[in-house]
């Protein structure tokens, strides 16, 4: 059981929110003009692979040692524990969280109810090694005997959001084969995939934990008829459909033989899971020792996360200085920038793995929070955002803490392009950091022979104040086993941000009404009626539809 300790009753929250009084006026600029020493102070490598700098925060020594106090406070250390000793730290769905056993290249005992369960993750394993390798290798042949060409994973939220990202941030190390990802329920996501595709070459995985979902199923089942529009036989549906699901007796009713069932474990949370089965389209796209390689990375950050002293544990800083920025200086949201053409679907994954995790306004028992949980998630791949949306984070209104992420060595090394790309990246955090004054827009001007009164109505545009805070990650190169370390260490951090707001991370209640809701219009969309059962905003939108499809 996790605690249920309010952390705005904490004496270390008491004293953040006087210190945060007292540090109204510290300036990034005064704070690094004062330590020549700050970028030591504050940042750290995570072995040889990557560096955190998070110096350009507006954090104190005094700061960070209060944010360990609230830490301590809120027992983050023994919930670390819990989760890793398997203990059911899911209570309102009564399981445990064990995504970390899936990636326990240790293999040490992983005990649930009483079982270790690493022999289970292994013989799966085991067995998205010898299908990935025999689909790769042109054994695995379609109905008609060909190698399968392209693979389409068919499933949303974490069935979908894992692997993509993934199969995307991975695409130097790319099998021959194609990947294709549908999530939508709308029909112009599966219909636009499958143009161009062949039934005989193409491998559809049905990835749902539940295998209840609704998009999924819609889109397995036209899968299904696409394929048999050519394949005819029923029998063949067994060498063009997978299923990656913890439903074994679902898997068996939509007609998947069940021998090609890759299955996981209702301890795996869906936005967790694509270390389990649900890797299996990773497996394809990059091969299984990259995979296995990505896991070891996760397993590095597991141990790190696990051991470290919450002083030098990477996900718990990140974690702090998050909360320091949402509950204290009142940020909204948190960008996160990759500056990797790769990653371009790293910020989207992680808008689920927090937001769905940490997006709750009730605590671990049952009372309605009187302070901020988690954050708005967003971001796109630098330099694509800095000519979209970064006027606002530099000269807005608002306060959004930025993660900047990028590798030093680049899978593209393509003329100048990288020195370019991280020139950007360098500067951003610079210029976000110290901004630029009025003395220095005015000397510029200077420079270019105008005057302070020629230019008198442009200056307090051009000045930047500058103070706004990032993380820089720099990662030598995205590897799987760098970006394994990379999405493990987020995971943690959400993990110890909501241990502290004392939320339950692994629940995801708030998407089930919509879901309740929608079965009951879609019915009603489909006879001749008029609809009089809802509010006078719904019936009149649902009867405006009806009447343009009459
Ligand atoms: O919509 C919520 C959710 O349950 C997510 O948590 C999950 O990742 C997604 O739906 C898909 O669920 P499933 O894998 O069971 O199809």
């Amino acid at each position: 059981m996790l605690s249920t300790i309010n952390p705005t009753q904490t004496a270390a929250w008491q004293a953040l929110t006087a210190h945060y009084d007292d540090a109204q006026d510290l300036t990034l600029t005064s704070l690094f003009e004062s330590d020549a020493n700050r970028f030591n102070t504050f940042s750290a490598h995570f072995g040889e692979e990557i560096l955190l700098d998070y110096s350009k925060n507006l954090i104190t020594e005094q700061t960070l040692d209060k944010l360990f106090a609230l830490a301590d406070e809120t027992e983050l250390k023994a919930a670390i524990a819990a989760m890793f000793n398997g203990d059911k730290i899911n209570q309102t769905e009564d399981r445990a969280v064990l995504h970390v056993a899936l990636r326990n290249r240790s293999n040490s005992p992983v005990m649930v109810d009483g079982e270790d369960v690493m022999p289970k993750v292994n013989a799966v394993l085991e067995k998205m090694k010898g299908f990935s390798e025999r689909v790769i290798g042109g054994e695995w042949k379609g109905y008609t005997g060909k190698e399968i060409t392209d693979v389409v994973n068919i499933g949303i939220g974490g069935s979908d959001l894992g692997p993509y990202m993934v199969s995307e941030a991975l695409a130097a190390y790319k099998t021959q084969l194609n990947l294709h990802f549908v999530s939508n329920v709308d029909g112009t996501h599966i219909a636009e995939t499958l143009k161009g595709l062949n039934p005989e070459t193409t491998l559809f995985l049905v990835a749902s934990k539940t295998f209840t979902t609704q998009e999924t199923m819609t889109n397995a089942h036209s899968a299904r008829d696409w394929f048999l529009a050519s394949a005819v036989e029923p029998q063949h549906v067994a060498k063009h459909f997978a299923a990656l699901s913890t439903n074994s007796g679902a898997v068996a009713e939509f007609g998947i033989d069940t021998a090609n069932m890759f299955e996981f474990w209702d301890w795996v949370g869906g936005r967790y899971s694509l270390w389990s089965a649900i890797g299996l389209s990773i497996c394809l796209s990059v091969g299984y020792d990259n995979f296995v390689e990505l896991l070891a990375g996760a397993h590095d950050m597991d141990n790190h996360f696990k051991q470290a002293p919450l002083t030098e544990n990477l996900p718990v800083i990140l974690a702090l200085i998050g909360i320091w920025y949402n509950n204290f200086h009142g940020a909204e949201s948190e960008a996160i920038l990759p500056y990797d053409q790769y990653m371009h679907r790293f910020a989207a994954y992680f808008q689920q793995g927090n937001m769905e995790s940490n997006g709750k306004y009730v605590d671990r028992s049952g009372n309605p929070v009187d302070y901020q949980t988690g954050p708005i998630i967003w971001g796109e791949p630098g330099t694509n955002g800095q000519h979209a949306f970064y006027q606002l984070i530099h000269q807005g209104t608002k306060l959004i803490p930025c993660d900047f992420i990028a590798p030093a060595i680049s899978h593209n090394a393509l003329s100048d392009h990288h020195p370019k790309l991280m020139a950007n990246f360098f500067a951003q955090t610079e210029a976000l950091a110290f901004g630029k004054t009025r003395e220095q827009v005015v000397a510029e001007f200077a420079a270019v022979g105008k005057t302070e009164s020629d230019v008198e109505a442009l200056v307090p545009f051009k000045v930047f104040e500058g103070n706004r805070p990032t993380n820089s990650i720099l990662v030598k190169q995205i590897t799987p086993r760098s970006l394994g370390a990379l999405i493990a260490m987020y995971e943690h951090k959400i993990f110890a941000q909501g241990v502290i707001w004392n939320i339950f991370s692994f629940d995801q209640w708030g998407v089930e009404l919509g879901k309740q809701l929608a079965s009951q219009i879609l019915p009603e969309l489909q006879d001749g009626k008029n609809v009089e059962s809802h509010d006078s905003s719904t019936n009149g939108l649902i009867n405006a539809f009806k009447a343009w499809r009459a």
